[in-house]
């Protein structure tokens, strides 16, 4: 029988989730929530004041009280007070690249199946954004490698991601530097891999050498032609299972006494996401017994081609 797991009593189950409890205390962020939904976030600060279009507020009205109060400014204007969720703060935070989305980061946690204790590597960090959730889902006991090739991003990287734990999280480790030269140098076998860069696919070699035999790779790409670039790479490759590709919809209602329907406004497009599994050393999926849709490989097509594929399928042209 496996060992029991050990539960460690140095580490409290909240550690390093980026949650805060207890009343609020100078240094920490706050959000404010006027009476129109517009969002403030700031950092509280002792003998400071927020200003607003309805007055001010000093910090030391809000400092000392716990989460969840309104609080009126000089000039009557009301204010909802708490501290950012994870998913309100990733949307605030300075950029320096876009970052992932919360729905797309949800998607990415939950599909790319990410586990307390896991090695996962990221690329490239950008500003940090998806940092903070997979950092929260590996966990203390867990590693996030992240790689960022523009030293300036990086920055922007760990200033959010360590404002947003409140201090250097012992489970990370960024890294300037380019993947594809990078990956090579960790030793120890990685559980999953999480792609969200221009051009992935560049990276699909270095990636499968780094994968351990059943561990995920998770690419993010926002347009079309990056998704098929990825998926065929994939596919070319040999020693992933069949890549599955989608994207998440999102869209609020509005639900007031008989007025209940859907909101005028959703985030149409964020980006497409693709998984694949590694197989074991060596091992190459099924021959996929589903022929290609007609002209899928046909003259105009000029990416990779899967291993598989039989000379002349998939080459009709769809026209005439
Ligand atoms: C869209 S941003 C990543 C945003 C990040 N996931 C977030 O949520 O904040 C893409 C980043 O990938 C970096 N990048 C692109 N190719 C890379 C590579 N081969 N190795 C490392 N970083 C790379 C870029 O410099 C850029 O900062």
């Amino acid at each position: 029988m496996p060992d029991a797991p050990t539960v460690r009593d140095d580490v409290p189950p909240h550690a390093w989730a980026g949650v805060h409890r207890g009343p609020l205390r100078p240094g920490e962020w706050v959000r404010l929530t006027d009476q129109k939904g517009r969002r403030h976030n700031f950092e509280l600060v002792e003998g400071k004041r927020f200003f607003s279009n309805r007055g001010h507020l000093e910090h030391d009205e809000l400092i000392g009280r716990e989460e969840g109060f309104t609080v009126t400014s000089s000039a009557g204007g009301e204010y909802l007070v708490f501290r950012p969720l994870l998913s309100e703060f990733v949307v605030s935070m300075p950029r320096g690249a876009a970052v992932v989305y919360p729905k797309d980061a949800a998607q990415i946690v939950a599909m790319a199946d990410i586990f307390p204790g896991a090695t996962v590597v990221e690329a490239g960090a950008g500003s940090g954004a998806l940092s903070c959730s997979l950092l929260r889902a590996v966990g203390p006991h867990g590693q996030l490698v992240s790689f960022e090739r523009r030293e300036e991003f990086a920055d922007v990287a760990r200033r959010n991601v360590t404002q947003f734990f409140g201090g250097d999280h012992p489970a990370w480790d960024l890294r300037v530097g380019d993947l594809v030269e990078q990956l090579p140098t960790l030793t120890e076998p990685v559980d999953r891999i999480i792609l969200d860069m221009l051009a992935p696919w560049e990276c699909v070699d270095v990636v499968a050498d780094a994968l351990a035999p059943g561990g995920i790779v998770c690419a993010y790409v926002a347009t079309t032609t990056q998704l098929s670039r990825i998926v065929e790479t994939l596919r070319a490759h040999g020693g992933f299972t069949e890549p599955q590709p989608w994207e998440s919809l999102v869209r609020d209602w509005h639900v007031e006494g008989l007025a209940v329907r859907p909101g005028h406004k959703m985030i149409g497009h964020t980006a497409f996401l693709v998984t694949a599994r590694r197989m074991a050393p060596g091992q190459r999926p099924p021959t996929k017994k589903r022929r290609p849709a007609p002209g899928a490989y046909g003259p105009d097509y000029t990416g990779p081609r899967p291993a598989d594929l039989p000379s002349q399928v998939g080459l009709e042209t769809t026209e005439g």
